[in-house]
Order: structure tokens, then sequence, then C-alpha cells
């Protein structure tokens, strides 16, 4: 049964204080659009109680303040990320302005990932990377990539540097970066699973895709050093860690690629665009009913032919992005297009090849991550502990 607007923002789990006073936010400009929203820069006034502290964040709203569906999509999005709470490799949520939400204006504010999306970050670094594997996808020795270095202008100090990701450097110290003030920082606890109503899952109404075409930001133009193989490696690690924390709390992300990931300072991931995301309730997956667009070359088999989302999908997903991390911002299935043809080609057991810049153990995580059956797949925590170990043995 579906709910009208109003009387779902009225049974909206949210809590009050995550409202951010509206006339403390200026808003710049855009970052992102999609077809149905749009992300803008924007400058948070007033920070920690002191009137003069200003904090660059993101904001997300809705594209036409007449369009019924991306609001309530928008709305979705704030309850799952309320829901989600805390976590390093998550966009985190810093406040929400809704006094205005029956005019149809609502204002997400979220973390600000100064380096935009991966997948434009990965493409626009291309002729700058520095490849620290063999043809067999095998690290090469220290007088290699001492050459290598050499060739390349950066220095080993550096390289080592970038090599040294140690998974424990990525702290779980997952605590809200940002407070905003008091009223706006969270109590999750009190937002637990009881807290979002089973009624409010409409699942008989699909929401839209929301694909970011990140614009020009100024400063995203600032940082023009080049990655490495372990930046590669570290990003797909920390993604991992991030999807095993939304598995965790049951949330099915549904759009996971690199054009949804954000790069913050410090080589820090971040998972974004909740806008396709499911709570899992009693069932084990999410059906989705509709057509609408969808990200067909991202999507799990069983998606594609039965509409079925699950975290087992998501680690389908997971799978392409890596691919995507490795080949530096290529579209997947190069030369195909995304339509039956190409369903046809997976239902019958064609794969992506391991991308020649991927370690050579990539290669088993991408076969694992796109087994037909879900069951087969490995779970986010596993592929975490792989990588994990794998890093450690190179330090
Ligand atoms: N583009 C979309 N969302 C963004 C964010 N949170 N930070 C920077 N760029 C973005």
């Amino acid at each position: 049964q579906q709910l009208g607007l109003e009387e779902q923002v009225e049974i909206l789990p949210y809590d009050k204080r995550w409202e951010f006073p509206r006339h403390r936010l200026k808003l710049g400009v855009q970052l992102g659009a999609g077809c149905f929203g749009r992300v803008v820069k924007a400058q948070a006034i007033g920070v920690k109680d002191s009137e003069n502290t200003v904090q660059t964040v993101a904001v997300k709203m809705v594209r036409s303040q007449t369009n019924a569906a991306a609001l309530e999509a928008l709305i979705s999005e704030l309850k799952i990320m309320i829901y989600l709470g805390a976590h390093l490799n998550v966009v985190n949520l810093l406040g929400a302005c809704t006094k205005s939400i029956v005019k149809g204006e609502l204002l997400v504010i979220v973390e600000y990932c100064r380096f935009g999306n991966l997948q434009t970050y990965l493409v626009k670094h291309r002729n700058h990377f520095i490849n620290q594997v063999d043809e067999f996808g095998n690290f090469l020795t220290d007088a290699e990539m001492q050459e290598r270095c050499q060739l390349s202008g950066k220095t080993m100090e550096s390289m080592n540097e970038c090599m040294a990701v140690n998974p424990s450097d990525i702290e779980m110290t997952s605590q809200r970066s940002a407070h905003f003030n008091n009223e706006c920082s969270v109590s999750v606890a009190e937002l637990n699973e009881a807290s979002v109503p089973n009624g409010l899952e409409h699942g008989e109404n699909e929401l839209p895709q929301s694909m970011w075409v990140c614009q020009q930001d100024p400063e995203t133009q600032t940082h023009q050093s080049s990655i490495c193989t372990a930046d590669l490696i570290s990003w797909s690690f920390q993604i991992a860690r991030g999807m095993d924390y939304l598995a965790s709390k049951k949330v099915i992300h549904g759009d996971l690629a690199a054009r949804n990931v954000l790069l913050a300072d410090n080589g820090v991931a971040k998972i974004a665009d909740f806008g396709m995301s499911r709570k899992m309730y009693y069932k084990g997956n999410y059906k989705q009913s509709g057509q609408g667009l969808m990200p067909v070359k991202w999507m799990a088999i069983e998606s594609l032919t039965d509409r079925v989302f699950s975290t087992p999908s998501d680690v389908w997903s997971y799978g392409v992005f890596v691919w995507e991390l490795f080949t530096l911002g290529k579209v997947p299935y190069p030369g195909m297009e995304a339509n039956h043809e190409l369903i046809r080609q997976l239902e019958k057991g064609y794969r992506m090849e391991k991308p020649d810049f991927a370690p050579s153990y990539f290669g088993g995580i991408l076969t694992s991550c796109w087994k037909m059956d879900p069951k087969e797949r490995p779970t986010f925590s596993q592929i975490e502990e792989l990588i994990a170990s794998q890093m450690e043995s190179l330090v």
C-alpha cells in the first residue's frame, strides 16, 4: 500500500537532533547531478557553537521540487543514512534541513570528499600511474621498483610510504568526523533497527538510479600526485570494509560502482549514494518490481534475470568495482552494450578477465565474486581478510 508524501514524512524515523538551521548553510557550486537529484558544495556556518567556524560540506537535494518520486528517494536515502550510523568508509551524514519538506525541499548534508568520485579520479590519473606488478601480477622487487621510480620521477621513499598501507591504519575510529553542534550530534543507538517502521518500505515502488556526473570543482584540481598499485589495493580493501559494515547492518547498497565511491583526504575511500539502498527486513533480499534505469554492467546475474538484490549481489558489483579500479576507470565489458546479449553471455558463463594491473590474487577474488550461485560468492569480511593477509605479507 502506497503512502502519501506527508504521511511518509510523518512516520519518518527522523531525529530532530539531525536538523541543521537552513540559514547557516550557504550553498555553492554543483559537484554532481543525476536525473533526479544533485549535489552542491556548501559552507556550514557556526559549527561547534562558534559563529565564525565554517566547514565545507556536500548537500544533496532533489532537482525538481515537484518530483515526488525524487523526493521520496531522498527521504529514503536519509532514513538509510540515519539508520546506518557512522563508519570511516561510508560518506557520513552530518545533518539535514527538513523544515520545507512539504514544499518539496529537503537538504541532506553529508561529508565533503575533496577528491570527488573515484571513477573520474582514476581516469584523470591514468597517465601518472605507477604499476608495481609485472605481467604475471606479481609484485616487483625493490631493484625493479627503484628503476621504475626513477623513470616516473617518484622517490623510493614516497613509494614505500604508499606500500605501507596497513589495515590497522584504517581505523574504525569512525566517530563523526565533524559535529555540527550539540543538537546535531547523533545518537545512533536510538535509531536502531526497531525504529525503522516496516510499513515504510514500499517494495512495489522502485527508486531511481542516481548516477552522478562529476563536474569541475576547483578544489579537486589541486592534487596531482601519481597513484600506484598499493593505492588501488588500499581502496579495494577499504570498500570491502565499508561494505562489510553495510552488510552487518543488513543494508543492501544496490549500486556499488566507482562513480559512487568518493575519495577524501589521506587516501580514504568512502561509499556514497544510498539512493538505491534497501534495508532488508525479514526477507533475505529485496525484489525490484518495476523497470527503471538499471546499472546493468554492475548488476549480478540474478538481479538481471530475476530482479533479486541481496548482499551477495552487492558482492558481484564489488567485483566490477575492483575491475574498474585496476583498469584505472575503464567502462566494464568494453565494446559490449548493456543489453540482452550481455546478459545471455553472462548466463553462458562469460566473465571479464583479471585486469593486467591487478595483483594475481585478485583473479581469484573476481572469479569468486562473479559466481553464478550467490551462495558461493565470498562475504565482504572474507574479501577484507584476504586482501589484509596479502598486504601483511608484503610489509
Ligand atoms: N560529489 C557527490 N557527492 C560528493 C561529496 N560528498 N563530496 C565531494 N564531491 C561529491
